[in-house]
């Protein structure tokens, strides 16, 4: 486990209240958890970041539930027990860490596991046990943030954008807040515009699985074994041609659409290849997405930012490639915004549950589609 801390909360601010936000996203990595310090003004600052990678076999039944199988309900029920037990192994830590006492958090924000997302039919699966979550903790629990949206006609994702917007924009700077998790998602925070977001396609997820399936290794470090590969143009002409690079925002993508299942159908002679020039042709396919999403974006901007975040902003080739195909817009981390990569979407989910807290609508509908601005998340109480 890994934890970041900074100095305590500053109690002398009555105006303050503290939040926990749980994030697990596509990857199946782990939860990153993280506490926040809200104040009154709007501002806030992370007390403490943790990250718990989850063990083998609760990923291998997370990923058994991503596609229908049998005895889904009671094999589901179960695993939400399982992560809701890791979630609240991480709050624990979390607090022990720092030092605070679980009655002086004001709610905790868990997006659960997705393990099926369907917008066109109406529905998202986050996996979470909110009642056990809230039951171990002893802390208000916010989860199902996305059923809301959806209930609303929207696609319930992404939702970090309303986050990104309240603590990333700049009111001279045209800025894009890019996520790379399993699913890349970007926010185009631009001065006298309303905020645009939508998910780009794939970021680690198919090079997650195919180092997996190869090296039996959970992720390509640094991008080392797909900068040995070489780009396969003739696969990543196939690559690009998915259906979902051609949907117009608003748009949003998961396990569904993006699985090992898709390369073979779209490469059937990959099996006599190298497996590090498939590797690379994977990584070739983010930057493709991300950077077409960006340059119709900016197109006729100058000076924009590009700030990056989620842990595919660790793999330094990745984001070299990016930097590369970008010549005219400068890219950095959310690091140097004061926000560390792997804290970003665990920060999101804590703000999400202040606004929920708070009465607020925590959706944007010209993000997400939905008919109009609703209070995200179901409330199980300490
Ligand atoms: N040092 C690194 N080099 C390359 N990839 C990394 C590194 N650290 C993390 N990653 C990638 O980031 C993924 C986790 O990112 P995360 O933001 O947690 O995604 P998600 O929200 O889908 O869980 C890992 O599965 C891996 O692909
Ligand atoms: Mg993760």
């Amino acid at each position: 486990m890994l934890c970041a801390v900074v100095p305590k909360p500053d109690s002398s601010k009555s105006t303050r209240s503290l939040y926990l936000g749980l994030m697990s996203g596509t990857s199946l990595d782990g939860v990153d958890g993280v506490l926040v310090e809200f104040f009154v003004g709007g501002e806030f600052r992370v007390l403490a970041h943790r990250y718990h990678p989850f063990l083998p076999e609760l990923q291998t039944d997370l990923l058994a539930l991503c596609v229908s199988g049998p005895d889904e309900l009671e094999r589901a029920a179960r695993v939400s027990i399982s992560l809701s037990r890791d979630y609240a192994a991480t709050v624990e830590h979390l607090l022990t860490c720092i030092n605070i006492d679980p009655a002086d958090i004001r709610a905790l924000g868990c997006h659960g596991q997705t393990v099926r997302h369907r917008p066109e039919q109406g529905f998202s699966v986050q996996l979470v046990n909110g009642a056990l979550l809230a039951e171990l903790t002893g802390i208000d629990v916010v989860t199902d943030f996305r059923s809301r949206d959806l209930a609303a006609g929207g696609q319930g994702a992404p939702l970090v954008p309303a986050f990104h917007e309240a603590f990333f924009r700049d009111p001279v700077v045209p800025r894009i807040v890019l996520n790379l998790g399993g699913i890349a998602n970007l926010t185009c925070l631009f001065p006298g515009e309303a905020t645009r977001g939508y998910d780009t396609g794939p970021a680690n997820i198919l090079m997650d699985a195919w180092i997996q399936r190869h090296r039996g290794e959970t992720y390509d470090a640094d991008g080392r074994w797909a900068k040995q590969g070489q780009l396969k143009t003739d696969w990543l002409e196939r690559l690009m041609r998915h259906s979902f690079f051609e949907n117009l925002p608003p748009k949003s993508t998961g396990r569904e659409d993006f699985n090992l299942e898709w390369l073979a159908e779209q490469c059937s002679d990959l099996s006599g290849a190298q497996a590090q020039d498939v590797q690379r042709t994977l990584l070739e396919l983010t930057v493709w997405s991300v950077t077409q999403a960006i340059q119709s974006e900016v197109c006729g901007k100058s000076k924009v930012e590009l700030y990056v975040c989620g842990g595919g902003a660790r793999n330094t080739f990745l984001l070299q490639r990016l930097v590369d195909s970008l010549p005219r817009v400068s890219v950095a981390t959310t690091e140097i915004l004061g926000l560390p990569v792997q804290q970003v979407e665990a920060a999101a989910f804590a703000w999400l549950a202040w606004a929920q807290v708070n009465r607020k609508p925590g959706n944007l509908p010209q993000v997400t589609g939905a008919r109009h601005p609703v209070l995200l998340g179901a409330l199980y109480p300490a």
